[in-house]
């Protein structure tokens, strides 16, 4: 709210290198403490926790088919699975993910939106430039083989900025 903002702003402009550093310092502990007790408080609901290339997936849809999971990774673009074990397993297992699609070709880009298109067996992902937003795609991946159907440029070659977050079909 305003009322808080506003007495905020006031401080830091009147408050320079190590005081302002220790202000933010003291306001990001709250939520970075928040975000720490909800990650060690158990979970009233399932939940699969699994290790990871990288640190940022933006994705996730179920493929009951494959029984797993497929991710998107935000960081650097491709498509991870995770493979889910029987239900007799334990809860607390920590599963892998494994890299299906990286592709060099649009590398640095984004894997943001994935649709499973089950009809046309296959994995439509949004792709953009998360940072310039200077560039987004739509590329279609054979479920089975994991082969690009297609890469379509959505973006053009304006100046005008661009990134493809999400991704839906019809039939
Ligand atoms: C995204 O992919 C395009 C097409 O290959 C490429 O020209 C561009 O440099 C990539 N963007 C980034 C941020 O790497």
């Amino acid at each position: 709210s305003p009322t808080f903002y506003l007495p905020l702003f006031y401080k830091i402009t009147f408050c320079s290198g190590r005081c302002t550093a220790a202000l933010l310092l003291v306001l990001s502990a709250v939520p970075i403490a928040y975000l720490i007790s909800l990650e060690r408080a158990v979970p009233s609901t399932h939940v699969i926790y699994y290790h990871s290339s990288g640190f940022l997936r933006e994705c996730a849809k179920w493929d009951d088919v494959g029984r797993r999971f497929l991710v998107s990774f935000m960081d650097g673009g491709g498509i991870g699975e995770v493979v889910i074990r029987d239900s007799d397993s334990d809860d607390s297992e920590v599963l892998e993910e494994v890299i299906l699609i990286k592709d060099v070709d649009i590398a640095g880009n984004a894997s943001a939106g994935i649709v499973i298109d089950r009809d046309r067996n296959r994995l439509l992902v949004a792709i953009g430039d998360m940072v310039g937003n200077k560039y987004s795609a739509l590329a279609a991946y054979d479920l089975s083989t994991w082969h690009r159907i297609f890469l379509t440029e959505l973006s053009g070659h304006s100046k005008e900025i661009s990134f493809a977050d999400d991704v839906a079909f019809d039939a």
